[in-house]
């Protein structure tokens, strides 16, 4: 028996043993079509690559690791301002962590380190969203909205207040343009920011498009500009969680560029390390940088291995192939590519609801009844029979379940590889679309 606390104990996993590009291969030589990036949109220029594994070689012979407060490295200083030069809005300094968590959990601290530096204590109060996903930290699921993860430490957790996700396939009213659902939708904070107290509150958290929780849900046209608008009026620290869909897997480097709305705070990670290594990053506007600066200047934060050296020359190398490759052409075409195939594959299928998500970042939502949009019952398990008959049949998706209130409902998150082919966005399709017949074959 393995003596790992595997996440699930009910079953055996497979031992991985090789992957190359978008093709991973299992110790028995069964081989799959990873549409999903590691599982969890992370390996964003597929499995190996010899470029990123040279440039971490090399950073480990010159020096492998030297705490933060010691000393900064030329590879954590170059990455951070590669990163700034493409950032938007006046994004200007970067906070290194290990992961998407951490990146969060560094994005709330700073919003409230901003608020004492300015002497507003009172700004205690965090606005987040129903059906999001922020990380499983206890400080991170606190401002979570995903029911399923947080339930167990409820307890725990500090209180945060939640308002509606922007979801326009379920909340959209009849005869209701997109734009005037976004805005609608937006009014709902300003709502709960007058309801607590401006004075209150320190900061509103949102994925520009919500990932694993309902299912790559751009935000409706409008919504973020008036977020921004909100948060501007009444000084709410605005944070944009883009680890998961920041770094290129929207199809622009910052997925908040194709609404052309800029936090005051950002978090990246997954495609940011390409899963070469384990890497976060928290970006912090000149007016968050500059209070702390003329007020304590010190960061009143830290981990062991915030910047470490090995994930600095990944995360370099990763950003660099990006740019060179102009891979985000390809994630723009490609991603473009698979909602089609999928819309034209699907046109008239009784069980898919949605087909939505930019670049490569599609969800596709399943319902029992494409009509009344009635989900499946959570008894039948969809999502997770779709993830094992997939699997069966070689493919590598992320299904998930209760999309709409954490209980109800079913979806499917497509997220390959930057770097994958016309051919092989073909073949997911293909293969999942397989998947799909046999699921509803046996329900
Ligand atoms: C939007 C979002 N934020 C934060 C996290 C947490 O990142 P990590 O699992 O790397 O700690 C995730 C992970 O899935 C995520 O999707």
């Amino acid at each position: 028996m393995s003596k790992i606390l595997h996440r699930t104990l009910n079953s055996t996993l497979s031992v991985l043993s090789s992957g190359r590009g978008v093709w991973v291969t299992d110790n028995k030589g069964n081989s799959y079509l990873d549409a999903s990036a590691g599982g969890v949109a992370v390996t964003c220029l597929g499995h190996g690559n010899d470029r990123v594994i040279a440039a971490i070689a090399r950073q480990l012979n010159e020096v492998s690791y030297f705490h933060t407060s010691f000393f900064t490295s030329d590879v954590a200083e170059e990455l951070a301002a590669s990163l700034v030069a493409e950032a938007p809005g006046d994004l200007s300094q970067v906070v290194f962590s290990c992961g998407g968590s951490e990146a969060v959990e560094a994005a709330l601290k700073l919003a409230r380190q901003y608020w004492v530096e300015k002497g507003e204590l009172g700004r205690t109060e965090v606005i987040s969203r129903h059906q999001s996903y922020h990380g499983g930290t206890l400080g991170t699921l606190a401002v979570g909205g995903n029911i399923p993860r947080r339930e167990t430490y409820s307890p725990l957790l500090f209180s945060a207040h939640f308002i509606t996700p922007c979801y326009q396939y379920r909340l959209a009213e009849d005869g209701e343009t997109e734009e005037e659902y976004g805005i609608r939708a937006a009014a709902e904070l300003e709502g709960k920011i007058l309801e607590l107290g401006p004075e209150r509150v320190a900061m509103f958290i949102c994925e520009p498009v919500v990932g694993a929780t309902l299912g790559c849900v751009p935000a409706a046209k409008g919504y973020l500009k008036e977020v921004r608008r909100i948060c501007d009026a009444y000084g709410v620290v605005l944070i944009f969680d883009e680890v998961m869909c920041g770094a290129g897997r929207t199809g622009t480097y910052f997925s908040c560029e194709y609404d052309g709305v800029f936090p005051d705070i950002m978090a990246i990670a997954k495609g940011l390390g390409g899963g070469f290594q384990a890497i976060g990053a928290t970006l912090v506007s000149e007016k968050i940088a500059d209070a702390i600066q003329s007020g304590t200047g010190l960061l009143k934060h830290g981990f062991t291995y915030m910047g470490h050296n090995a994930s600095c020359a990944a995360a370099l190398e990763v950003f660099r192939i990006i740019h060179q490759d102009d891979l985000l052409s390809n994630v723009r075409a490609r991603g473009h590519q698979l909602k089609s195939e999928l819309e034209r594959n699907f046109a008239d299928h009784p069980h898919v609801g949605d087909i939505r998500g930019r670049g490569l970042f599609v969800g596709l939502e399943l319902v029992a009844d494409r009509k009344t949009k009635k989900c499946f019952s959570p008894t039948l398990k969809v999502n997770g029979s779709l993830k094992k008959r997939a699997f069966a049949n070689g493919l590598l998706i992320y299904p998930n379940g209760g999309t709409v209130d954490g209980s109800q409902g079913d979806h499917v998150v497509f997220s390959p590889a930057y770097t994958v082919s016309e051919e092989e966005i073909s073949q997911i399709v293909k293969r999942f679309s397989r998947s799909l017949d046999q699921v509803f074959h046996y329900i």
